[in-house]
């Protein structure tokens, strides 16, 4: 019996990464952002995507405190249409910010790397309001499907072609409460 494996109503998941792994690896991560951030002027604005990246931008920022990083946040939520192997879908905002952007240090992050759609769609998006620079931390990438230029500074982990779920990534918003990061398994994917 593999204690990593669970039901989940009527899924089976495989844990990837334990709480603790994923509190071990955002503390790294802060770390480098820190470093990365006092090379230049500013206090960081923080704009975190949902809904994915709630949980994994509540431990960061808090992260960020521990390693003496002054910062501000905001919230987005963007939604794409289309599959995500079409490099032509659309993305749409369906809340924007509330803060202004122009001469900003910004700090952009997502739970999950795939296509790049989303985050190109965003930093394009962020630049065209004047911010001065956008750097972007993911907690995940997953290799191979990036069809758009996108290139985080800061990733997480690698994740196999898998569907992946909890800490604040769902399936059909399900499963964003779990502790940790695990795989849906019975090749279940969207
Ligand atoms: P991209 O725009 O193709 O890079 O897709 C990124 C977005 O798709 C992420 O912000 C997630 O919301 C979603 N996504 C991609 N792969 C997964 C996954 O394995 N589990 C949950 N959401 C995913
Ligand atoms: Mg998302």
């Amino acid at each position: 019996m593999n204690e990593n494996i669970h039901s989940m109503s009527r899924d089976k998941i495989e844990v990837l990464f334990s709480e603790n792994i994923i509190k071990a690896r955002i503390e790294m991560l802060a770390k480098e952002i820190s470093e990365s951030s006092r090379k230049t002027e500013g206090d960081l604005l923080v704009i975190s995507l949902l809904k994915g990246a709630f949980i994994f931008t509540a431990d960061m920022i808090r992260a960020l405190h521990r390693h003496k990083v002054k910062l501000q946040l905001d919230f987005m939520t963007l939604a794409s249409y289309g599959k995500a192997k079409e490099s032509t879908g659309s993305v749409v905002i369906h809340s924007d910010l509330k803060e202004p952007v122009r001469d900003r240090k910004i700090l952009l992050l997502d739970d999950i790397l795939e296509s790049g759609r989303t985050l190109a769609f965003a930093s394009q998006l962020l630049k065209e309001r004047g911010a001065r620079s956008v750097s972007i931390c993911v907690l995940m990438e997953k290799p191979g499907k990036l069809v758009h230029d996108v290139r985080p500074e800061h990733v997480g982990f690698i994740v196999p072609d898998k569907f992946v779920v909890g800490y604040g990534l769902d399936y059909a918003n399900y499963y964003r409460e779990l502790p940790y990061i695990a795989a849906v398994m019975d090749g279940k994917k969207r």
